[in-house]
């Protein structure tokens, strides 16, 4: 054989090899390539094995030295279509084990709780924290769980401070839209057993004109207790620490007397931070015998006290809303401040 066509078979092999080689798409197949074009059974080796056989020693070193170096091209073909594999595979790993974050994206425009709801699910938290129990009454009452039962009867000139708004039910005038969520207080007493730690949260309504301060439909939180022993010191403690709680530590409360016919002694009670301006809360007071009796307590044997404050100022004062009827609107521009 002529050191011309062994150069030329040698050509032939690395030409052949190189394609197969950048046909492999994975590396098994590649290794398979790999021992066909370069082992023992290769053209290429079967070629150096010949060598020895030449009797012309200068055409032996040629074509010896043109075999090893189609043999190391092929290693090196091989290596780099090796890492070029590697690569892919790793590539679509990548792809597959990469986090999809549309949804975290998509969460920016889902929207969140109102600031009213928000405050209500908090108070809620805090108070359930305290021991309280959740309830909730009809927001459409009977005018006896609205008033009468709360030391209101008939003509009792308490009933004109609550602008009230009657439903067509039954008798005129039995029927209304609840103007507070004191009618809770009742139906806990009457359905629950004692003692009773409960908190009454829920939506109110009465004949307003909305402003700045107002608006005709809004929510209140009402709190009451009724057990063996309340004295007005369980109220005072109980509004501290839930102004704490609800507010931070630097938050303080006070009572100032005040009237409402559903207790006696009534106060109105206010919270300030450290050096802050009192901020009027709601009222309070110890259950009044006759509502103790509505509710079919027997007032010599229990005592109790109650509160009630709004939600929606709250969570005007918390996030320095200047006028309520933005609350209500709608307008995305605000809703998404909070
Ligand atoms: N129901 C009263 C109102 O709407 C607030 C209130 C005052 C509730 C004193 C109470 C209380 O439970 O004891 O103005």
């Amino acid at each position: 054989m002529s050191s011309e066509s062994n150069v030329d078979s040698i050509g032939q092999a690395l030409a052949a090899a190189t394609a197969a080689v950048a046909t492999a798409g994975d590396a098994d197949s590649l290794r398979r390539i790999a021992n066909e074009y370069s082992g023992k059974q290769s053209a290429l080796v079967a070629i150096k094995s010949s060598l020895g056989a030449m009797t012309d020693v200068e055409a032996r070193k040629v074509a010896g030295r043109a075999v090893n170096a189609a043999l190391q091209t092929l290693d090196a073909v091989v290596a780099e279509r090796l890492v070029a594999l590697e690569r892919a595979a790793a590539g679509h790993a990548a792809a597959s084990e990469a986090m999809d974050l549309t949804e975290h994206l998509a969460r920016r425009s889902r929207g969140h709780a109102h600031i009213v709801t928000q405050a209500w699910e908090r108070l809620e938290d805090v108070f359930v924290g305290m021991g309280f129990k959740v309830a909730e009454g009809p927001e459409v009452e009977t005018d006896f769980n609205n008033f009468t039962a709360l030391n209101m009867p008939p003509n009792h000139p308490a009933r004109s401070n609550f602008d009230t708004l009657f439903v067509k039910y039954g008798e005129p005038g039995s029927t209304l839209l609840r103007t507070h969520t004191s009618p809770v207080q009742i139906r806990v007493m009457q359905e629950w057993d004692l003692p009773i730690y409960a908190v009454m949260p829920g939506r109110v309504f009465r004949r307003d004109t909305p402003d700045a301060t107002h608006m005709p439909v809004f929510h209140q939180i009402e709190g009451l207790v009724v057990d063996k022993g309340i004295t007005f010191a369980h109220l005072a403690g109980t509004i501290e620490a839930f102004t704490k709680a609800f507010f931070g530590s630097e938050f303080t409360s006070r009572l100032r007397p005040s009237y409402f016919p559903f207790t006696e002694p009534s106060a109105e009670f206010d919270v300030r931070s450290a050096n802050g301006k009192w901020v009027e809360l709601g009222g309070c007071g110890m259950v009044h015998p006759n509502v103790l009796q509505a509710g079919g307590i027997d007032p010599e044997v229990y005592t109790g006290f109650a509160f009630g404050f709004g939600i929606d100022r709250m969570a005007k004062e918390r996030h320095e809303v200047a006028d309520l009827r933005d609350m209500y609107a709608n307008d995305l521009r605000f809703v998404r401040q909070f």
